[in-house]
């Protein structure tokens, strides 16, 4: 860390590993320039404070019970939290700045937010007079779109009977009607009022923060530019200088690192599907398929939770478990950005969250794209369509599919072409984050802007 400048930074990320995750990066890029950071977060999903022992950690009481914090719908999730933490969240807030006032040496400079926390976020920090930034998590394209969802499943009828489902959406590229009809059957009864709350909040922010750059969203950076009439910093994907791995929710198993030693360079298909989604037994038994008929090594992620119902990865039939060790390792929760990095490491089929997505540009690793939900559509098509950097599954979550995606990407024509896009697009992401970058600068003028609340 730079000496303290002084000034205090407060952090309120959405309790999401995908949402811990970037504001943990941001936290050590402004301590490491001088600032001190406070992380406020909810009790549940609440982040592991001993990984972090230059930040302090204040926890709030989010009123959540148990079986509300097992629900699949984070519309109605996130709208519950922003109802439950408005009280302790200005009590919080109005304390730590009473204490700061009395300071000589430090002070509050603002509170940097996720956006998906959303009005009383603006109220408490207006009324309180601390200048309010918004970290968006998501890719900016997703996030300039995705206001249009609301109209668009009003006019889901039309899109239904359209024939042509792989032609773009036109208030939504590089989205396909196929993708949008997915994001559209998500069940999400609380997500206009929602959505329009984040779109207000961040429209009367200081600023918007995304872990994108220029390099990777040029056209929808200019226009979030437009849209928002706030200033906008890329700042990302600068993980490699700030790991993030100390923030992970979930217990890491470290063995798949020996093992990933043990195999030859560029050879094995990592396998994830991040923190959120869900899948049935028969397809991660598709996907176990698939992956063993292929030939090549695999590490699969099987997170606790990943298939409901089951313990861990009792619904891949015995016969064929005892084939997939023969080649693969399967574990809870691995040291993710750890094992991209790794030279054994040939290819990663993801179901694209923007995290997992960055962070494979950032190692040069192709992807095979299976996006489950909501964003992950519009990661996918820029990986696939846009960057040309990974193979999209298309939906179909079939062994055979599975084997032929994993086939070409590491052995035909078509995976050479990707490797050659994967590695000028590492190159081109690598420079942008390094000193005079786009994202750099971006940063440097994140810095200059909080310096001078
Ligand atoms: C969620 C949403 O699903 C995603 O669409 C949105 O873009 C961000 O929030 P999540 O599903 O968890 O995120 O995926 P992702 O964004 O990829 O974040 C997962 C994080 O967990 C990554 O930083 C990844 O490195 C880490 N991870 C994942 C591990 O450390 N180990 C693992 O085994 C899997």
């Amino acid at each position: 860390m730079e000496k303290s400048n002084g000034r205090r930074v407060i952090m309120f990320p959405l309790p999401l590993q995908g949402c811990i995750n970037p504001m943990i990066q941001l936290a050590k890029i402004l301590h490491s320039r001088g600032f001190s950071i406070t992380v406020i977060h909810t009790r549940f999903n609440a982040p592991k404070a001993t990984s972090h022992p230059l930040f302090t950690f204040l926890e709030i009481q989010d009123g959540l019970s148990e079986t509300e914090t097992r629900t699949d719908d984070n519309t109605w999730l996130f709208t519950l939290l922003n109802r439950r933490c408005e009280t302790p969240f200005r009590d919080c807030l109005t304390n730590l700045l009473g204490s700061s006032s009395d300071s000589e040496t430090e002070r509050i400079s603002c509170l940097i937010h996720d956006s998906g926390w959303t009005f009383f976020t603006r109220s408490v920090a207006k009324s309180l007079k601390l200048p309010r930034l918004v970290l968006n998590t998501y890719t900016v394209s997703f996030f300039l779109n995705h206001f249009a969802l609301p109209k668009l499943r009003r006019e889901v009828s039309l899109l239904s009977q359209d024939s042509e489902q792989d032609n773009l959406v036109q208030d939504f590229p590089p989205l396909r009607k196929k993708d949008l009809l997915r994001i559209l059957k998500e069940k999400r009864e609380y997500l206009e009022p929602y959505l329009n709350m984040i779109l207000e909040t961040t429209k009367s922010s200081s600023g918007i923060i995304f872990m994108s750059c220029e390099e990777l969203e040029q056209d929808s950076l200019c226009k979030a530019r437009e849209d928002f009439k706030v200033p906008i910093f890329a700042i990302g994907p600068s993980y490699s200088n700030f790991p993030a791995s100390s923030s992970s929710l979930f217990i890491q198993d470290e063995t798949c690192i020996p093992w990933l030693d043990k195999q030859e360079d560029k050879s094995v298909i990592y396998v994830s599907f991040g923190s959120l989604i869900s899948m049935t037994g028969p397809e991660l038994t598709e996907i176990a398929c698939g992956l063993r008929n292929s030939g090549q090594p695999f590490l699969l992620v099987v997170r606790v939770g990943l298939v409901k119902g089951t313990e861990w990865i009792e619904a891949i039939p015995e016969e064929l478990m005892a084939k997939v060790y023969e080649k693969g390792k399967i574990v809870k929760w691995a040291p993710q950005q750890e094992v991209l990095k790794h030279q054994a490491i040939g290819g990663f089929l993801t179901h694209n969250g923007w995290n997992s997505t960055v962070e494979s540009v950032r190692e040069g690793v192709p992807m095979i794209c299976l996006p489950c939900i909501w964003d992950q559509f519009v990661d996918a098509r820029l990986v696939s369509d846009v960057w040309r950097v990974g193979l999209h599954l298309e939906h179909r979550i079939e062994r055979n599919e599975i084997e032929s995606s994993i086939r070409s990407l590491f052995s035909g024509s078509e995976g050479e072409a990707i490797r050659e896009s994967m590695r000028l697009l590492k190159e081109k992401v690598g420079r942008s984050v390094k000193e005079n970058g786009s994202a750099y600068r971006s940063s440097e003028s994140l810095i200059d802007h909080i310096s001078y609340f």
